[in-house]
């Protein structure tokens, strides 16, 4: 959210600026299996957006000080990279913004992996930003937990993002970066659908209490598509095997039928 400065009218005869209506997602696609060394990985487009999550591990725990003898810690990185948008970024590391988002998307994982399961071990996950138009953290956790759930390790849930916002008095779902500049509120949230656990939730701005819990509806609602196309993009590379053993069958089984 920003000053009301040459603020842009976000709604033009019920529309958005980009034609959506109050409660659309921008377009979205998942990929899995897109980095060959990583356990797991995801590629995201969502609206413009263009985002990389990879996982690495569970590995042995480095530097040592760092493990824990009960359960894995996860590691997170999240980064923009500095051609991702028409704003300076710093080319030597993490900025303060992307330590938070790094923060909190670590913070997802510890309450949705199964920790337990790998003692003393590190699990890494990367986010790397190479093209963005707001709400990449929602798209950033998002594509981590395809990776993270294509990589095998043991989730109790899969989880999504979304942002919910508030031009003048109405609540839109997903801001693009324009909206998200000068929208009067922005809720970040991110989402475990399996019991409706709020894993994230990040506000800036003012919200009523009523709206809160409006904003926390719409997500949910938009979180059914999110969730189906994560779900599709972790079925689709086997359903690829499955379409290629169905072609090969008929010559290895010979004439059975
Ligand atoms: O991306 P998200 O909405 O989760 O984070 P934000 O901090 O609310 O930023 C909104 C958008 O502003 C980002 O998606 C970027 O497109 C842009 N931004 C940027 O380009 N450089 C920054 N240092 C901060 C934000």
């Amino acid at each position: 959210m920003s000053s009301s400065q040459e603020k842009p009218q976000l709604i033009v005869d019920g529309k958005r600026l980009d034609g959506r209506a109050f409660e659309e997602l921008r377009p979205i696609s998942i990929k899995t299996n897109v980095i060959r060394n990583a356990a797991g990985s995801a590629y995201i487009e969502w609206g413009t957006n263009k985002i990389l999550a990879a996982v690495y591990g569970p590995t042995e725990a480095l530097p040592k000080h760092t493990a824990d003898p009960e359960r894995a810690v996860i590691k997170c990185r999240y980064m923009m990279a500095p051609f991702s948008s028409l704003e300076d970024h710093g080319r030597t590391g993490p900025n303060r913004r992307a330590i938070e988002i790094s923060k909190v998307t670590k913070e997802v994982f510890e309450n949705v992996v199964l920790l337990e399961n790998f003692p003393g071990t590190e699990i890494n996950i990367y986010v790397e930003v190479l093209q963005s138009d707001g709400g990449t953290r929602a798209a950033g956790v998002t594509a981590a937990a395809v990776a993270m759930a294509s990589s095998g390790i043991p989730m109790s849930d899969v989880p999504f993002g979304v942002s919910i916002g508030k031009i003048g008095d109405t609540l839109v779902v997903d801001l693009n970066k324009i909206e998200d500049n000068y929208s009067d509120a922005d809720m970040p949230m991110v989402i475990g659908p399996k019991q409706g656990n709020l894993l994230l939730l990040q506000m800036d701005g003012n919200l009523t209490k009523e709206e809160v819990t409006s904003a926390i509806s719409l997500a949910k609602k938009a979180g059914e598509v999110i969730s189906k196309l994560q779900s599709d993009a972790l079925k689709e590379p086997y359903l690829k095997t499955l379409e290629k053993y169905k072609n090969e069958a008929p010559s290895q089984q010979g004439n059975k039928e």
